[in-house]
């Protein structure tokens, strides 16, 4: 916790990309990306479909395998070759279908597959720890002993949040944690990914919401066609960031690229 709160106050630079790029045969998903994540903030990831979110939640998460570029963690560099490596490593993911069990309660979810004892489950530990963490989290879920159906959505989102903190990760991904709610739950998840960032793991936010995104990011990265399209914060206006979603050509990301382009004579 200590090393946590330095962490933040420094805003130690967790994960660096460069050059990330994927093929899938043919098909480019991803070319020459950049992305840095520091402790303690919210990153946005936003794009068009297709442009490529998904795809690099999933090289950052061990399951696809980038084609070029390198990913450094915490300054090393770093292949994240299966899913267990990115997770041992401290980079937990929450893919959009959740994966907990409708019939298990919220105790069970939370430490599916990390049981406290390997040989008997200790149940008493296991829920003591389980209240404690939701109550960090500021959490409403009625009873750990409710089973995960009868939750709803934002308390679902909540548990498969809850659960990703357990291997207490340096970085949390979310694919797109809001998609499913209503305007309350929305809300309350967007409460919980700030409190996630106030407690120094830094968060990399897939979503479509522009709203969600501006409430809650410090920065605002934009994919497109595979490729970075600017950097963007709350403040940035949102005729810029469509622009650069969609790609319309006059916008102040092209403006100023192209004054680049005349003062350096640079391709990029
Ligand atoms: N397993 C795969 N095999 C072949 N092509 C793939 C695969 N996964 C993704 N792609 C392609 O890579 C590109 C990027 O897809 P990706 O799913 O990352 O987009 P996205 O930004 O997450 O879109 P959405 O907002 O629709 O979820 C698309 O052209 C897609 O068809
Ligand atoms: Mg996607």
């Amino acid at each position: 916790m200590v090393q946590a709160m330095n962490a933040r106050e420094k805003g130690e630079l967790i994960l660096r990309l460069r050059g990330i790029g994927k093929q899938f045969g043919a098909v480019t998903a991803l070319e020459d990306i950049e992305l840095d994540v520091h402790a303690g903030e919210v990153v946005a990831l936003v794009g068009d479909n297709g442009a490529g979110k998904s795809t690099l939640v999933k090289v950052l998460a061990g399951v696809h395998q980038a084609t070029a570029g390198t990913i450094e963690y915490l300054g090393k560099e770093v292949t994240l070759d299966t899913p267990g490596t990115a997770l041992e490593l401290g980079i937990a993911t929450v893919f959009q279908d959740l994966a907990l069990c409708e019939n298990l309660d919220v105790v069970a979810n939370l430490f599916l597959g990390h049981e406290l004892s390997p040989w008997r489950l200790d149940e008493v530990q296991m829920e003591v720890r389980a209240w404690t963490l939701l109550q960090e989290l500021a959490a409403r879920i009625p009873s750990v002993r409710e089973p995960i159906a009868s939750l709803s959505g934002g308390q679902r989102q909540t548990v498969a949040i809850a659960r990703s903190l357990l291997l207490d990760p340096k970085i949390i991904m979310l694919d797109e944690p809001t998609a499913a709610l209503g305007v309350a739950q929305t809300a309350e998840v967007l409460n919980l990914i700030e409190r996630v960032r106030d407690r120094g793991h830094g968060v990399i936010l897939i979503s479509h919401n522009m709203e969600d995104v501006r409430a809650v990011a410090d920065r605002i990265v934009v994919l497109r066609l595979g490729r970075n399209n600017g950097v963007f914060t709350a403040e940035s206006s949102h005729e810029d960031l469509v622009a650069a979603i969609t790609g319309a050509s006059e916008n102040s990301v092209s403006r100023r690229a192209a004054r680049k382009l005349e003062v350096t004579g640079d391709e990029k």
